[in-house]
């Protein structure tokens, strides 16, 4: 096919890809070749902004390495992480709901009795986390795997210190015999996502702020049921109805009391889904 003009193109690139031996590779190229044709036909894009799109993905790409996830970033920011969490996890009314996975998540976290303190350090004021991680028929989850981790005072993972300590304020519990857990670790607060890169230009560019809520994150998993991935938020934080990457879910903010000695207290209890349940 020659001499292809800007009515024709799309039609041309579609029956280049009629081939494609996988259904659903072939369903999602297709789409996103039409919707990427639509988008520079909407805004009329010129060769120079072309061109700057090009720059910003390339710096995206310079920028990544295995400790900073910019593309993650770019989705997180655009809503399109959210989205995609949104549409596949459609749960039964009484689980716990999911939010962002975010970038901060390590595999290799360290195992703590429950009632331990998995700061490790970490600065921060002291705060008891606790709740239940129960089935939705209510039932308790025996020994279900908890993984947590989140920022420190100053608003950073470990996973962000150059030189880092090892592993801080992060790890992973069992649920007792009858759901419960309980562990120590440090009081969550708000901080700004990295923003040093292509995506806080973005940001930048469009009056947006960085910063999430203070939030613990959580991922539970258990035989028989459907891992979740969700977060714990801070009841009150300034950034509740603006999180830059849109994850705060009403049924996820809870109250960080504070006690007597100046420490806090966060009790969450968590309603897995059984698998095969559905929404
Ligand atoms: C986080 O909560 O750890 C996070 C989520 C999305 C982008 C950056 C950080
Ligand atoms: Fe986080």
């Amino acid at each position: 096919m020659r001499n292809l003009t800007q009515d024709n193109i799309t039609q041309a690139v579609l029956a280049r890809l009629a081939d494609t031996p996988d259904p659903r590779l072939k369903e999602v190229v297709t789409s996103l070749v039409q919707h990427l044709h639509a988008f520079a036909r909407d805004v009329k894009l010129t060769e120079q902004e072309w061109f700057q799109g090009i720059e910003f993905l390339t710096r995206v790409g310079h920028i990544t390495d295995d400790k900073r996830q910019e593309f993650i970033l770019l989705s997180d920011t655009l809503g399109l992480s959210m989205l995609t969490v949104a549409m596949n996890n459609d749960k039964p009314a009484g689980c716990t709901e999911s939010t962002v996975f975010g970038p901060f998540y390590v595999e290799d976290a360290p195992h703590f009795d429950l009632g331990e303190d998995v700061a490790n350090g970490a600065p921060g004021i002291p705060c008891l986390v606790r709740g239940t991680v129960r089935g939705l028929g209510g039932e308790p989850v025996p020994g279900a795997e908890i993984h947590v981790w989140q920022a420190d005072a100053e608003g950073k993972y470990d996973v962000q210190r150059t030189g880092g300590d090892g592993h801080r304020a992060r790890g992973v519990l069992h649920a007792s015999g009858k759901g419960e857990y309980h562990f120590r670790s440090i009081l969550a607060e708000a901080y700004p996502i990295p923003d040093d890169g292509p995506v806080g230009d973005m940001l930048k560019a469009t009056k947006r702020h960085p910063w999430r809520p203070a939030h613990l994150h959580f991922m539970i998993k258990a035989p028989g049921y459907e891992t979740l991935i969700t977060h714990v938020f801070r009841n009150g934080d300034a950034y509740l109805d603006s999180d830059a990457v849109f994850g705060v879910r009403q049924s996820l903010v809870a109250d960080w009391v504070k006690q007597p000695d100046g420490t806090y207290l966060v009790e969450y209890d968590f309603v897995v889904n059984p698998a095969g349940a559905g929404a």
